[in-house]
This record gives C-alpha cells, sequence and structure tokens, in this order.
C-alpha cells in the first residue's frame, strides 16, 4: 500500500528504497522496485515479504544504476502474498512497469478482453491487467504514453492509484488517482510522487496535491497535472511541516488512531464492487449458491473482537436469510462434540487468517462433512485456504493490536453477506433500502469521527483514573458493549464488562455504586419504540443507583438527555448498520484514555496481534 516515484540526477534505487521504508508504516506483505538506466534499459525487481528481502536480493545482483524509477509496497488484495503477485508488473515486452494501489473492480471482464486477444498473464492480480491494457495502448496509439495512459485509467472502476514508465520515456514517471491517495514532491532539478509525503520527506518539504481523477506526470524540469479526459488542472500546493519522526507513522500519533480515521475508506473497500443496482452480490460467491441452500444452520465461529462482528452477523443473517445463526468461541467449538454435518455452514472470521484456534475450528468443521466460508481480511491466508469459500474484507493491514477498522469491515461483510444470503435463499425480495444504507455507511462514519474525535477525547481525559467501566447494549447493540468492554481491557487495563442492558437486572446491577461509569448504546426508538424504551428504563434504574451514565443515542433522541450525564451523538442509521457507528466513539475512549495514562496503544502489554498457537 506504498507507492513512491522518482525523476531526477540521482541513481533512483536507493531514493525509491527510503521511500519505501518511510512508507512501512502503511503495512505490505511484498515490496517491488523498477528503474530505467542511462541506456534506456528497464530492470526490475520484486519479492514477498518485507524490505529487507527485496534488499538483500537487489545486493545480491543489483539493477543497473537508472534515474527514472517507481517502488511500491504491496498488501495482496487479488492473488495471495507472492514473487510474482507482488508490484511492478510489466507489459510491452517489459518495457512497460506498472505499480497500483487500490481494487479494479472490473478487472476480470478487462482480463477477459485481453486473454481474448492474445495477452498471457504471470500473476493472479487486477494490476498486471492494467499493465497489460497500457502496453496494447500504447502500441496501438504509435508509442504515446501519456496518451495510451489517460485512455487506460478511464477504462478502470474502483479505486486506484497508478504510476507508470516506460524505458522508451527515460525521464518521466506518469501517475492517476481515483479514490485512492498521491501526492507530488517537488524538488530542484528532481520530482516524486508518493502515496503520501512520508515517500519524499526526506527530500523536499515542497508538495502538491493531486485531486480526484487526476494524472499526473513528472519530469525532472515538469510537473503536470489534467484531469481524465487530458484537461489541464492547477495543483494545490502545501507544504510539509512533519518532522521525520511523525513521517514514520504518516502523521498519526499511533497505528490505532491511524486506522481507527481509516474506517470509512476501509468499510467503502469492503463493499466496493458487491453491489449491483439495488442487490447485493459478492462476485466471490458466484455460482456458489448451493452453499447457502443445502444448510439449515450456520455457525460462525471466531476468536476476540472477530467474535464480537459474528454476533452482529447473527442478528443480521437471521433477519435477512432466515437461517438459524450460531456463535461459537472458536476455542469452545471444537472440544465440545458439536452437532455438525453437510447441512451446516460454518463461517469462520479472522482479520490475519492464521489465528490457530480459529483455524483448528474450521478444519474440525470440514472434517465433519459442515461447507465452510471464512472472512478474513490477509490475502492467502492459512484459514482463507482451508475453507470452501471465502469473503476478504479489504480494510487494508492492521497493524495496531487492538482490532479496529477490521471490525468494522467484518461487521460490513457479514452485512453483505447476510443480504447476499437472503437473495440467493428468496428471502430478500427487495434490498434497496438496506443496499442505500450500505452506501451512506463510510460518510456517516467519516461523521461521527469528525463530530464526536474531541468530545470524547476529553470524557476520556477526565476519567483516566477510573478503575471500571460498564457497556450495556440491546439487540445488535450488545456486541458492541462487549467490543467497547475489550478495546478498554486491552489497551487502557482498566476494568470493563460488556453486559446485555436486559441482564443488568439479573446479576450485575449490584455492581452499580454512586459514580460508576456505566455506557449505554441506545437504539434508534425508529426501529423498535419498544426495545428502546427498555433501554430507557434501564438507564433510569443505573442512574437511580448513582450511576455516571454516558449514552450513546442516534441524533435527535431526547428521551435520554433528563437521565444522561454525557450524550455522544450518532448520525440515523438502519438498525443493522448502527453498531458501525456506534463502536467508533468506544474505540476512540479506549484509545483516548490509554494515551491519557501514558500507555502504548499500539503494543499494548501480553498481547498479540495474531496468536498462532492454541
Ligand atoms: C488476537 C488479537 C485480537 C483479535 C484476535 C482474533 O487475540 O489480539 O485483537 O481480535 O486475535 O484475531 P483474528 O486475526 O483471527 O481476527
Amino acid at each position: 500500500c506504498g507507492i513512491v516515484g522518482y525523476v531526477g540526477p540521482r541513481p533512483s534505487q536507493d531514493i525509491l528504497l527510503a521511500g519505501l521504508a518511510r512508507l512501512e508504516y502503511r503495512g505490505y506483505d511484498s515490496a517491488g522496485v523498477a528503474v530505467i538506466d542511462g541506456d534506456g534499459s528497464l530492470g526490475m525487481r520484486k519479492k514477498a515479504g518485507k524490505l529487507a528481502m527485496l534488499r538483500d536480493s537487489l545486493k545480491d545482483a543489483a539493477l543497473a544504476e537508472g534515474n527514472t524509477g517507481i517502488g511500491h509496497t504491496r498488501w495482496a488484495t487479488h492473488g495471495g502474498p507472492t514473487d510474482e503477485n507482488a508490484h511492478p508488473h510489466l507489459a510491452d515486452d517489459d518495457k512497460l512497469a506498472l505499480i497500483h494501489n487500490g481494487i479494479i473492480e472490473n478487472f476480470s471482464a478487462l482480463r477477459e478482453e485481453l486473454l481474448a486477444d492474445g495477452v498471457s498473464f504471470r500473476s493472479e492480480t487486477d494490476t498486471e491487467v492494467a499493465a497489460a491494457l497500457l502496453g496494447r495502448e500504447y502500441r496501438t496509439n504509435g508509442g504515446d504514453l501519456q496518451g495510451a495512459f489517460r485512455a487506460v485509467v478511464n477504462r478502470l472502476e474502483g479505486a486506484f492509484t497508478l504510476l507508470a514508465m516506460h524505458q522508451d520515456h527515460p525521464g518521466l514517471v506518469v501517475g492517476a488517482r481515483r479514490n485512492s491517495p498521491l501526492v507530488i514532491g517537488l524538488g530542484e532539478g528532481e520530482n516524486f510522487l508518493g502515496s503520501d509525503v512520508a515517500a519524499f520527506i526526506e527530500h523536499t518539504r515542497k508538495a502538491l496535491a493531486i485531486g480526484q481523477d487526476q494524472i499526473v506526470s513528472i519530469t525532472p524540469e515538469s510537473v503536470t497535472v489534467t484531469d481524465f479526459a487530458g484537461t489541464p488542472v492547477e495543483a494545490e500546493p502545501f507544504d510539509v511541516s512533519w518532522d521525520a519522526a511523525a513521517a514514520e507513522k504518516g502523521g498519526w500519533s499511533s497505528f490505532m488512531a491511524k486506522e481507527v480515521a481509516e474506517q470509512p475508506e476501509a468499510v467503502a473497500n469492503t463493499i466496493r464492487g458487491r453491489i449491483q443496482g439495488d442487490q447485493v452480490v459478492i462476485p466471490e460467491l458466484d455460482g456458489m449458491d448451493e452453499l447457502f441452500l443445502g444448510i439449515n444452520r450456520i455457525i460462525i465461529t471466531a476468536c476476540g473482537t472477530a467474535a464480537y462482528s459474528a454476533l452482529v452477523g447473527k442478528y443480521a443473517i437471521e433477519q435477512w436469510a432466515r437461517i438459524p445463526v450460531d456463535v461459537e468461541l472458536a476455542h469452545e467449538f471444537r472440544y465440545r462434540d458439536p452437532v455438525i454435518g453437510d447441512d451446516t455452514l460454518v463461517v469462520s472470521i479472522s482479520q490475519s487468517g492464521e489465528t490457530m484456534d480459529t483455524l483448528m475450528a474450521v478444519k474440525y468443521a470440514s472434517e465433519r462433512g459442515a461447507r465452510t466460508l471464512s472472512i478474513c481480511n490477509t490475502q492467502g491466508a492459512t484459514i482463507p485456504r482451508e475453507s470452501d469459500a471465502v469473503v476478504y474484507t479489504h480494510a487494508g493491514p492492521e497493524v495496531a493490536v487492538a482490532s479496529t477498522k477490521a471490525f468494522s469491515a467484518q461487521i460490513t461483510a457479514l452485512l453483505l453477506l447476510g443480504l447476499h444470503m437472503g437473495r440467493v435463499r428468496g428471502t430478500v425480495q427487495d434490498a434497496s433500502v438496506d443496499v442505500a444504507e450500505l452506501g451512506a455507511l463510510p460518510e456517516k462514519i467519516a461523521k461521527v469521527l469528525e463530530s464526536e474525535q474531541e468530545h470524547v477525547t476529553q470524557l476520556a481525559g477526565w476519567m483516566a483514573d477510573t478503575r471500571s467501566v460498564l457497556f450495556l447494549g440491546r439487540h445488535v447493540g450488545f456486541p458492541i458493549a462487549l467490543e467497547g468492554a475489550l478495546k478498554l481491557k486491552e489497551i487502557s487495563y482498566i476494568h470493563a464488562e460488556g453486559f446485555a442492558a436486559g441482564e443488568l437486572k439479573h446479576g450485575p446491577i449490584a455492581l452499580i455504586e454512586p459514580g460508576q461509569p456505566v455506557f449505554v448504546l441506545v437504539p434508534s426508538p425508529r426501529h423498535s419504540a419498544l426495545v428502546h424504551s427498555k433501554v430507557v428504563s434501564n438507564i433510569q434504574e443505573i442512574r437511580a443507583r448513582g450511576a455516571r451514565v454516558i449514552v450513546v443515542a442516534e441524533e435527535g433522541d431526547a428521551a435520554v438527555l433528563p437521565f444522561a450525564d454525557e450524550v455522544i451523538r450518532i448520525p440515523l442509521a438502519g438498525a443493522m448498520f448502527e453498531p458501525l457507528l456506534a463502536v467508533v466513539p468506544l474505540q476512540i475512549f479506549a484509545m483516548a484514555l490509554a494515551t491519557a495514562k501514558g500507555l502504548d496503544v499500539d503494543q499494548p502489554r501480553n498481547l498479540a496481534k495474531s496468536v498462532t498457537v492454541e
């Protein structure tokens, strides 16, 4: 997910590698560079794994020196993290190199077209399709790289940042962006491109922002920006004020802060390409209707945060696909002789795709004859390889141990799966309202981030000495209460518990004493006046016993005001979509409280990002 481009008088390879190192914070699973040397020949090297692998390989066999180059770190989306799938991808008899971030939605149609034209492919990536398309266009248009590039970007759908160069045009790198970042660094007699300023911060502080759907060409002496039609546009200059240390995390205070902020994009990427008209159609599940028809039961299995997303999935799948769903912690599932067979679909959820408990549960389910589908954020990981089908979440790499954007993407994938299944099973006739809700999510999440960040951070600051926090929710708010408590435990080491609000009177209410902070997730009264009123009664019960009540409620819900010490607002959303909004302030709260306590938010004690032992 890192991109760097260079044109100038200096040897480009080291500049590219240093730029990629600065972009490491974005996360990646393979890396590569290409340079055009003085005689106009193109050299390329790419490797799965960390940058060190690429560096070692370049040490063993150097590329010829050249002053024009592009470099890339990849986080696998289409095709696993292998050498072949790494970028750059070559075309036009290996004279042209191209790198890409994002997802090209219409890549399979384009791939078919190119295959029919006799083009062969070396990788499984959507990127190589763009490279091949550019190669073909370049050959047919008589060698106009910029013209060919413009023609290609106009044919691509989805999200992309692309950089390309051709050995017959040394000193020229072309780039484009749609829904994916790209910035220009302005040097003296040299110019840079980067997915963010960290790529070139060592060399220049002068930068230009490239807008949505714009194309850029850089040479050592010039920078030209146009729209996709080729009409010149003015790029906006800005000064980069970061110091080098801040640049290591792209200016964010922590990976977790970055990942929380990336949730609108993560959710948008998970949805992208999976909506057709007013229906949800997950292309990876094409031809797999049988998976959802011949079953009478679904078990969702996962651990940690992923298991809480599963609980939201239970509500959604049961409502839309009208099939019973149980959620089982993976490590409990296989040690109790569960009743499963070929009429059971076992859905596993895992960010890493490597959690041993979850992997063992999937293997166990397969051995027992169940069908298996995994929801995973990491291409080519073991769990998807062991499953009959996979739906990737496309949240991008998650580095902080405490899961945030992966959780939102998991819920999103489950909602998509529920609607997909409902369509296949004939239980959802009209998904238009839900499809509209899905489409509106990224913007609503962004709104919560913007409007509540400061308020919640301040609240956490006041509560830095708190020793225990409780979280209450009903319906899909219940799993969010559990997740809110887990975030707090994980990174701020404060005792926290989540309860189903209705369970309060059966025990937990004994914990309430004056001053006890309790977060209450209030569902919209528009979904169910009854459930809403029950939650409001729960608030009154704890308030009467002196609890300090922090309410998360939709905008305009005034019923909560008389009983709340603090009100956190979220935009109006459909019942199944509220969790994606309500979880955001809880993540911010946990992060701000941990920060107020001076703790390392990204690397909490005793925890690992991926637990590969049972
Ligand atoms: C670890 C992490 C948790 C995560 C869980 C499941 O315990 O610390 O944050 O939720 O594993 O991880 P997975 O990669 O399977 O989603």
